[in-house]
């Protein structure tokens, strides 16, 4: 009796949760089996064939960016079948992720395709563990915006990797424009990673302990840190973030070091010498901020000869711009090169795992950085997919 009443209460809550998507809400795609209509105030709108959404509007009404949801269509699009996170684990990775940020977690749209774990099983904070937001004054720290994004991926069962600890940019005046001996920068870096790291230590994968440490001509670059302390600078975080996690793996991130050149070699010395004095050092990233038609050719060989040194390496924070207007030639060569990189990293084991610096051109951090660029995410700033994510899936399945 208790049961086939609880049973049936059940049931009405089912059928009628499944009767109508709330705003927002998904209401349509391949493979959706809930709700097709929406509540009043929105009409059932498709995004894309595997995701149609409730947006505010009536079904005469055109919704929000309903131009260019217009114009989307006639553009060339995506058609592949599988997630990117599905592709990238039926490839044998280990994941495949994408940046966020704090303020874009209010979008709601946004937020329904990043909690999708078919197509992202990790995400980085693009600026939240960043020293300007973690430690803005000398032992005050602000774990809130990295806690946001941790607790979102602990409850979609996302990894998550740690970005970063020690970088010449996003940091405070108090210690860009300190004037401290060898020592005080020592306790102040220890200070900071170790408490960053410890803070989170067991909810990370992987931490981007030192980013983009040199010059593109492969000398060490002119900051606090290394005009301070040299070199050392680096075995320093290192060690402290070890002992602070022991388990998170520990990586030192940077771009530029995506082909065979100057600044890869100088990347591949410091990982050795790290290695032969027993530092700790499991991973290197490849950020790969890459433009539309400018791949570097030796892409491949040079992820052959960093996994070589026995580390693992990631690709941290894929992007692929161009020059705007995006054309159909533009992005079907983006589609390509994204096929291409991701192609390069399925083909050797070492590359365990693809982070995209954020998914939708909507949250791009490109135009505001490269004047007149952009369109160079997989999504584009309606939430529609574009050949790029197409290849992507190539690429895994390559
Ligand atoms: C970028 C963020 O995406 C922007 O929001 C911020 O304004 C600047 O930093 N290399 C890195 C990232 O290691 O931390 C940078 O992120 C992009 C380049």
């Amino acid at each position: 009796m208790r049961f086939s009443a609880s049973f049936s209460v059940l049931f009405a809550f089912v059928s009628y949760a499944a009767a109508q998507s709330a705003e927002w809400g998904q209401c349509g795609g391949i493979g959706w089996t809930g709700a097709t209509t929406c509540v009043s105030g929105t009409v059932c709108t498709e995004l894309n064939s595997y995701y149609s959404q409730c947006l505010p509007g009536t079904a005469t009404t055109a919704p929000s960016g309903g131009s260019s949801t217009t114009s989307a269509a006639s553009a060339p699009s995506s058609t592949a079948t599988v997630g990117l996170a599905v592709a990238a684990k039926a490839a044998g990775k280990t994941y495949f992720g994408s940046a966020t940020d704090n303020p874009e977690l209010t979008d709601t749209a946004y937020v329904t395709i990043l909690n999708q774990t078919s197509e992202f099983m990790q995400l980085t904070p693009g600026n939240s563990m960043k020293w300007d937001a973690t430690e803005p004054e000398q032992g005050v720290f602000d774990f809130s915006g990295g806690d946001q994004v941790v607790n979102l991926a602990k409850a979609n069962g996302q990894l998550v990797r740690g970005h970063n600890c020690v970088w010449y940019n996003q940091l405070p005046s108090w210690v860009s424009g300190g004037s401290f001996t060898a020592a005080e920068l020592t306790s102040i870096v220890q200070t900071h990673c170790s408490t960053i790291v410890s803070h989170w230590a067991g909810d990370i994968y992987s931490w981007d302990v030192i980013n983009e440490p040199f010059n593109d001509d492969g000398t060490w670059r002119s900051d606090v840190f290394y005009n301070t302390l040299g070199t050392d600078y680096v075995p320093l975080a290192l060690q402290a973030a070890r002992a602070a996690d022991p388990n998170a793996k520990l990586y030192i991130n940077d771009y530029n070091i995506e082909g065979s050149g100057a600044k890869a070699t100088a990347m591949l010395n410091l990982i050795k010498s790290l290695q032969s004095q027993g530092v700790p050092i499991d991973g290197v990233g490849f950020q790969c901020h890459f433009i539309v038609g400018e791949l570097p050719s030796t892409l491949q060989t040079n992820i052959e000869a960093f996994t070589a040194l026995g580390i693992e390496l990631a690709i941290t924070e894929l992007d692929i711009r161009m020059t705007l207007p995006a054309t159909d030639a533009l992005l079907e060569q983006q589609k390509q090169d994204y096929q291409t990189v991701i192609g390069a990293c399925n083909a050797v084991e070492g590359c365990i795992g693809v982070t995209i610096w954020d998914y939708t051109d909507k949250y791009s951090w490109v135009p505001s950085t490269f004047s007149g660029q952009g369109a160079a995410c997989p999504w584009d700033e309606n939430f529609v997919r574009k050949p790029a994510y197409d290849g992507i899936v190539a690429g895994f399945q390559s």
